[in-house]
Order: C-alpha cells, then structure tokens, then sequence
C-alpha cells in the first residue's frame, strides 16, 4: 500500500509533474494562483520547511539510490534553527522537487565518461542547508555536477529554456520556480555555478 503511494507520487512528480503544477494552479494563471482557495498561506517554521525538503527528498528517492554506474548520491543536510515565515508549502516543494531534480540531473551528465571508481573517489553530492540572515530565510542546494556556462546561466529561468534532450526536459521548471519564490513569496532566486564546478540555488524568503 505504502509502496503503490510512493510509486503514484513518484509518478506524479517526476512524468506529471508539470500536470500536477497546472492542476495545483487550478489551471489558472500564477497571479491568480496567488488569491485562490487552493492552497493556503500558512504561517509556519523552518522546521515545517525542511520537512517538506525531506519529503521531496524521499519522493526522489529512487533517483538517488546506487546502481551499476554510480554509488548512491550523497545527501547532506544542515537545517538552522526555527524561525517563522509566511509561505505556500504545496508551492515551495514544488520548487524543492524542480530544483533537486536538476541537481541529479545535472550530476548524471557529470557522471558521462567516467567510471564506477572515478565518481566513488569524488561522489555525486547534493548540500541542502537552511538558515535565517537579514530578515530572509535562506534554503541553498547545492550539487557537485556538470555546472553551466555564462549563455545557460543567462537564460536558465525563462520559460522553456532547456539543454535536455527533447522528452526528456521540458525548461519549465525554473521558471515556474522564479515565479512562485518571487511573484508569490516576494523572495528571491539566484544561482552560483561556473563549468564543470555544479550549481547552487539560493532561495530568499523574507520574514514576515
Ligand atoms: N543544477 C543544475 N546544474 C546545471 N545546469 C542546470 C541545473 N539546473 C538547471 N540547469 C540548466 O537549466 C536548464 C533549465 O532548467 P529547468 O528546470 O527550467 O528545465 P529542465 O530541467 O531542462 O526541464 P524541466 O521542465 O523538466 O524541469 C536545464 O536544462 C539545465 O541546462
Ligand atoms: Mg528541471
């Protein structure tokens, strides 16, 4: 039972993913999403926060387990201490999901060419740390994978912008992720990335 559950989610999330966004808007536009009844604004903690991080973590289980070309990708997790903050929790695992599907993304295109040992000796590493400093929540997640260049960097978050083969990305998953943490949150979305050195997302919230 619990196993036909995570499968479902691990369905919905990964290949109707971008349904379930749509659905969860109510197939409405975002500005719209902001008022409607669908989810509700709740005032909550860090605590709530990274409890979503490790539910969009166990969803993404499967992705992250050993198999023949790689060790298992290692988590590591720093979660600060509490802090209240106003935010849409269906909506910010939803960017959760989109920003660490692309950290595992990222890491596999990495990984092309080189051996099972090679990535043991440097594995394939997702940090996830949360923390409050001047007035913002901050949730970074960090990877260790292909990285990008200026031209991807430039163009990342606008709306189906992809480097992914075709089927296998659709280049709406940082976008849609700008707009909830900015548009919704009122936060901010940035990136730290250089070739072949990984990513960083940095998400802002301010506090309430
Ligand atoms: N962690 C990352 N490391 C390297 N490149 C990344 C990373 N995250 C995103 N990118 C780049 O940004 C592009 C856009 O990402 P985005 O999530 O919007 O779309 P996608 O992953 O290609 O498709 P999908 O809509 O299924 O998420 C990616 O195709 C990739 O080139
Ligand atoms: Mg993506």
């Amino acid at each position: 039972m619990t196993d036909n559950i995570v499968k479902l989610l691990t369905l919905l999330s990964c290949e109707k993913r971008l349904i379930l966004v749509f659905e969860g808007f109510g197939g409405i536009s975002l500005k719209d999403y902001k008022n409607s009844q669908t989810w509700q604004w709740s005032i909550t903690d860090i605590q709530a926060l990274s409890e979503g991080i490790n539910s969009t973590l166990l969803i993404l289980g499967h992705r992250l387990k050993a198999d023949s070309t790689r060790p298992a990708i290692q988590i590591i997790k720093d979660y600060g201490d509490l802090s209240l903050v106003d935010y849409y929790p269906g909506a910010l695992n939803q960017v959760f999901m989109n920003l660490v599907a692309n950290a595992i993304d990222a890491m596999e295109e990495g990984n092309i060419g080189k051996t099972y040992q090679e990535i043991e000796l440097n594995p394939n590493t997702i940090t996830i740390r949360t923390y409050v400093g001047n007035d913002m929540v901050v949730v970074r997640i960090k990877d260790n994978g292909l990285g990008m260049n200026q031209e991807t960097r430039a163009s990342l978050f606008n709306a189906f912008f992809t480097t992914k083969p075709s089927g296998k990305g659709t280049g709406l998953g940082l976008s849609i992720s700008y707009k909830i943490i900015t548009e919704q949150h009122g936060g901010k979305l940035d990136v730290i990335t250089a070739p072949l050195t990984g990513a960083e997302f940095v998400i802002q919230i301010p506090l309430q």
